[in-house]
């Protein structure tokens, strides 16, 4: 490194060593029933068939008017899918079901408490409840096709039937996690300019009724800090008639659902047809910037792909009983619980509650009661499942064929555990790799087709050509053994249209990196950046190693470093603020801030308490951060910028690499000194970062 330059870390310069692993074949019961068994399928999608292979996704839908241009380039890199084509998701995703399966079990909802039972929702019933509301909706609400609503449900059948309303008018849904804040989901409201918001009063988590109609107030509050104003809140009650909250109901705004909804009784509604690229929902997710983006969905080619991914990927049968075990609140809920497996008229499990409440034998006695055969979850929770309950799955009578791991690298003994003791060895894994922005997997093996290799997802998925990039835009060769950006060459039906009124933001995040050239509409020209880290081995399988931005993935949540630190400084005490990922055994990643107080101020608990209630408040509880570090200053570079990669490597007890640079090396030692024997007294003691660790610890916060 010379001196007088900032050192830097590029994700393409760290060469990536660990073992590689074996290989596991799908088990031949398996592949004897798989949607997707004859390898001519790969033909089909390989290149010199694009765009015209996803004719076979658009296929599995009902179309109301074919399309007449499947790709259209002219507005780079705004792609159009399907255009010309016409058709209702939520006509795809139920009415269409009727005339075969109406008294099919289209949701299979279970609640949190095991005294309550099971309710299965026929697509006879999820058709009469849908229609009911989005005669509610228009006649009530006053919503038409093009106006967005925010939803703060949490895991109920409500949240998707909300969902499906929507759809049938053409409204654009905008659904905010339920274990965000009212500060959070009002940002979210303002942002998508709702004026209307969909609630819930409580619901169960671990074993409590939570209120929840009390962040609805907040939200509202804030948004109308933000100049906007919310006319209606529709309140669902968990327990019809009975209210669960302790919040006041606000007289003309704050409706109770239940009550409403008897006016609308039997109402029937004629499905809206929408033009294939009119916004389906908005889905909110976390970047480089403190303001979070709406991803917006278009509605053909979204469900096209999601219903393409769940029938090949998923493996998804009509006979099948499969369970996700995602929120919908998250983009996994919303294509893998709700779209995917609707369109393709499956029975989809949702579960209100915590995966290990009362006990860690809860999920398989779900799976054993309900026959589940398909499961879906994320590394968190497996890892969760495997720390307090190892032994469970060998004391419940349940059988998968298929299971699917997403959102986050897992370790490979986690893959192990998941695939012998979890799946009893009998089921094939999928690890998908993609994102909120994509609306459907972009890495991932063909099940019957392409072995499992823990840790990896496997190839680009069908239609899908990704590559790695390093800093200048060369290739990084499959086998190399070096890391670079893992970009998609071309364009795909699940890709989201653009970031919410802010069309600039979304060409410069994921666009301007790779263009070419800004004038071709050539999609060539325009790879994709995902803003992961990855590597790929000789066979062509990618390991995603993780963020290369300022997000944290917190148990598959992403939290951008800059929401935390804003967060933290409307604390008053707080000058500047550094949010650091730590290696978490259950979480994957937890967060650490590090902050710097005002000038004649002393440090305290009570400070450090404050900065973790500021960010609870304006994200949610699940960004608490592990701890708080007050200290007397910032390692920082001589233009003033904080080193993050430096705290990042204190709190994972990690070699700091070259100091010298900074304009306070002096600082590091300090820091150090204090942060460690503090974590050594909590018993907060570190274990060895694996060298893909050590790595991304030491790229944290280059992007900058
Ligand atoms: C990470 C979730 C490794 C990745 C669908 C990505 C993964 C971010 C995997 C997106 C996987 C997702 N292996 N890492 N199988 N899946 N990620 O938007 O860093 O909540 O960019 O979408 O999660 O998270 P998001």
């Amino acid at each position: 490194m010379t001196s007088g330059q900032e050192p830097q870390v590029s994700e393409a310069q760290i060469a990536v060593h660990w073992r590689e692993e074996e290989y596991y074949q799908p088990p031949a019961a398996f592949i004897a029933q798989a949607n997707a068994a004859d390898p001519a399928i790969l033909q089909r999608f390989s290149e010199e068939h694009f765009p015209g292979c996803f004719t076979e996704y658009a296929d599995l839908l009902s179309w109301d008017a074919a399309w007449h241009t499947m790709l259209d380039t002219s507005n780079p890199p705004f792609w159009k899918w399907f255009v010309g084509g016409r058709l209702n998701a939520c006509h795809n995703c139920v009415d269409r079901h009727l005339p075969t399966s109406r008294n099919k079990a289209a949701l299979i909802w279970v609640p949190e408490p095991e005294t309550e039972d099971t309710k299965a929702i026929t697509y006879q019933e999820l058709y009469r409840r849908v229609n009911e509301f989005a005669a509610m909706l228009r006649g009530f609400a006053g919503l038409q096709s093009g106006d967005r609503v925010t939803f703060h449900l949490p895991m109920v059948p409500e949240l998707p039937v909300s969902m499906l309303a929507c759809a049938r008018l053409g409204v654009i849904h905008s659904e905010v996690f339920g274990g965000f804040s009212g500060a959070a989901c009002g940002d979210r409201i303002a942002d998508s300019r709702s004026h209307i918001l969909v609630t819930m009063d409580g619901y169960y988590r671990n074993g409590d009724l939570v209120d929840h109609k009390a962040k609805a107030d907040e939200a509202v509050q804030t948004a109308g800090k933000l100049g906007h104003q919310v006319d209606k809140v529709l309140v669902w009650r968990r327990h019809p008639g009975r209210y669960a909250s302790k919040a006041p109901m606000v007289e003309g705004r704050d409706f109770f659902v239940d009550e409403v909804l008897p006016d609308y009784r039997g109402q029937v509604l004629a499905p809206v047809s929408m033009p294939a690229e009119a916004p389906l929902f908005l889905m909110y997710t976390s970047g480089t910037t403190a303001r979070p983006k709406g991803c917006q969905h278009s509605t053909g080619g979204y469900l096209a792909y999601v219903a393409g991914t769940s029938k090949y990927y998923q493996d998804i049968h009509p006979q099948d009983t499969y369970w996700c075990a995602a929120d919908i609140g998250w983009i996994t809920g919303h294509s893998y619980i709700v779209y995917g497996p609707l369109a393709l008229g499956a029975s989809s499990v949702m579960y209100e509650g915590v995966p290990t409440y009362p006990d860690p034998g809860r999920v398989w006695r779900i799976a054993e009661r309900l026959g589940v055969n398909i499961f879906h979850t994320a590394p968190t929770t497996i890892r969760m499942l495997r720390k307090l309950g190892p032994d469970q799955p060998k004391r419940y009578d349940y059988h998968l064929k298929h299971m699917t791991t997403v959102g986050e690298p897992i370790e490979p003994e986690v893959w192990r555990w998941y695939h012998e003791v979890a799946g009893k060895g009998e089921a094939v894994i999928v690890d998908t790799w993609w994102q909120t922005e994509n609306g459907g997997f972009l890495g991932s093996t063909l099940p019957a087709l392409q072995p499992m290799k823990p840790g990896s997802c496997g190839p680009g998925v069908l239609g899908v050509y990704p590559v790695i990039y390093d800093e200048n835009g060369d290739v990084v060769p499959a086998g190399s053994g070096r890391a670079g950006n893992i970009c998609i060459r071309n364009p795909w039906p699940g890709i989201f249209q653009t970031v919410w009124g802010q069309p600039d933001r979304f060409v410069e995040i994921y666009y301007q990196k790779y263009c070419r050239n800004k004038d071709s509409t050539d999609w060539h020209d325009w790879p994709y950046f995902a803003g992961d880290g990855a590597v790929q081995a000789a066979d062509g399988y990618f390991r995603i190693l993780g963020r290369v931005d300022d997000v944290i993935n917190v148990a598959g949540h992403r939290l951008g470093t800059k929401e935390l630190e804003s967060a933290s400084l409307t604390v008053e005490e707080i000058a500047e603020a550094a949010a650091v990922p730590v290696m978490d055994e259950l979480r994957g990643r937890a967060v650490e801030m590090y902050v710097a107080l005002k000038p004649g101020l002393t440090p305290s608990t009570d400070i450090e308490d404050k900065v973790t209630r500021a960010i609870e408040h304006e994200i949610g509880k699940i960004a608490r951060p592990k701890n708080v570090w007050i200290v007397s200053d910032m390692p920082k570079t001589r233009s003033g910028k904080i080193m993050r990669r430096v705290i990042a490597s204190i709190s994972n007890f990690a070699d700091v690499g070259d100091v010298s640079t900074l304009a306070n090396p002096e600082i590091v030692d300090d820091i150090r000194r204090h942060v460690q024997s503090e974590k050594l007294a909590r018993g907060d003691t570190p274990r060895e970062l694996t060298p893909q660790e050590a790595d991304e610890i030491k790229a944290f916060g280059h992007a900058e």
